[in-house]
């Protein structure tokens, strides 16, 4: 019996050693331990054989389990070991390669110089007050000093909705009436930045959409040259400190007096050029004193407080500032344009 099983030890550990593959490895396994292996057959015939014999027998088959089993470990650590280094060498990646880039967003060249120009006023002590896109006709011209059938309506042709009264806002102005309910009596000094619509042709210098930032600054004893200092300021944080700027005067029911700001044309340097028409001045911005009739439309006393407003278009100074010619590309959604920005 013993010599059997030394004969059983040796072949299955050379067999062992002759294999290279999981699933063969798996075969040994269970033949080597299996039901019908000598291993197991040894043990359940152990009553059987002579007294003296069977704890020889025992420790040996014992023994021999042992070997085989550590054996069997090795190889296995060996094959799996070697299997990896296979498939490692076989899907071998080159880390050196470039990768493919992960597309990058980015904000809108609107949103981006609707920042910088609220971020300049932040810095002159305005905060942002935002206000909604669908307003009525009564904040959007009634309450700012153009009734119907004025002939400022033309200028601002709107779109109207099924629901009486309901339009999308044709400029930022509603704003200043919400602000001025909202803080009355309490001074104010905010920007409103966002999207107005107008129902409009569209062509190389007007949209339906486009943005608008207007200010609003309320309080006792605002004087025009107050109006005058603080947009000079403005127009220097954005445009350089030695920009010039003049005020020429203009309409608008909601102000009173009203005027339009223009900076030296920065292509030119005021000499002339395609960008400014020859004129050698960028029209920016409208502005004005509050009228005493939209101040009391927001609540304030026109006897005692006083204010200045202004509106400006962030997609026509970015025109100004990038020299693009058409306005029609901000919202066309081509990459080709927004991306160079
Ligand atoms: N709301 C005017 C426009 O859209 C601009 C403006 C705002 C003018 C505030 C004066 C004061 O043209």
């Amino acid at each position: 019996m013993i010599d059997e099983l030394n004969q059983f030890e040796k072949e299955a550990l050379g067999k062992l050693a002759g294999l290279n593959d999981s699933a063969s490895l798996q075969a040994w396994k269970s033949e080597a331990f299996g039901k019908q292996s000598l291993l197991s057959t040894a043990l359940t015939a152990l009553g059987t054989l002579p007294k003296d014999e069977r704890p020889l027998v025992g420790k040996r088959t014992n023994e021999i389990k042992q070997a085989l089993t550590k054996a069997f470990d090795e190889k296995e650590a060996a094959l799996r070991a070697a299997e990896l280094e296979h498939s490692l060498r076989a899907e071998a990646l080159d880390v050196t390669l470039p990768g493919r880039p992960a597309r990058r967003g980015r904000l809108h060249i609107a949103t981006q110089t609707l920042r910088q120009i609220c971020a300049i006023w932040a810095d002159m002590g305005f905060q942002v007050y935002r206000s909604r896109e669908v307003e009525s006709d009564e904040y959007n011209f009634e309450l700012l000093n153009i009734p119907k059938h004025h002939p400022a309506r033309d200028m601002q042709d709107t779109f109207y909705t099924t629901l009486p009264d309901v339009i999308l806002r044709t400029h930022t102005s509603p704003g200043q009436i919400h602000a001025m309910r909202e803080f009355c009596p309490h001074p104010i000094r905010v920007v409103l930045p966002g999207m107005v619509y107008r129902y409009e042709q569209i062509t190389t210098r007007s949209e339906i959409q486009f943005d608008q930032i207007e200010g609003l600054a309320v309080g006792k004893g605002i004087r025009m040259t107050d109006l005058k200092g603080t947009l000079t300021d403005f127009a220097r944080r954005m445009f350089g400190a030695s920009v010039r700027t003049r005020f020429r005067a203009d309409h608008f029911p909601f102000t009173e007096p009203s005027a339009e700001m223009d900076v030296e044309c920065f292509v030119c340097g005021g000499k002339g050029c395609s960008v400014c028409k020859r004129s050698g001045w960028l029209e920016i911005l409208g502005c004005g004193m509050v009228h005493p009739a939209v101040l009391k439309n927001g609540g304030y006393d026109p006897k005692t407080y006083s204010g200045f407003a202004f509106g400006m278009g962030p997609e026509r100074i970015a025109m100004l500032k990038y020299k693009i010619e058409d306005i029609r590309y901000f919202w066309g959604n081509d990459l080709r344009f927004l991306e160079q920005f």
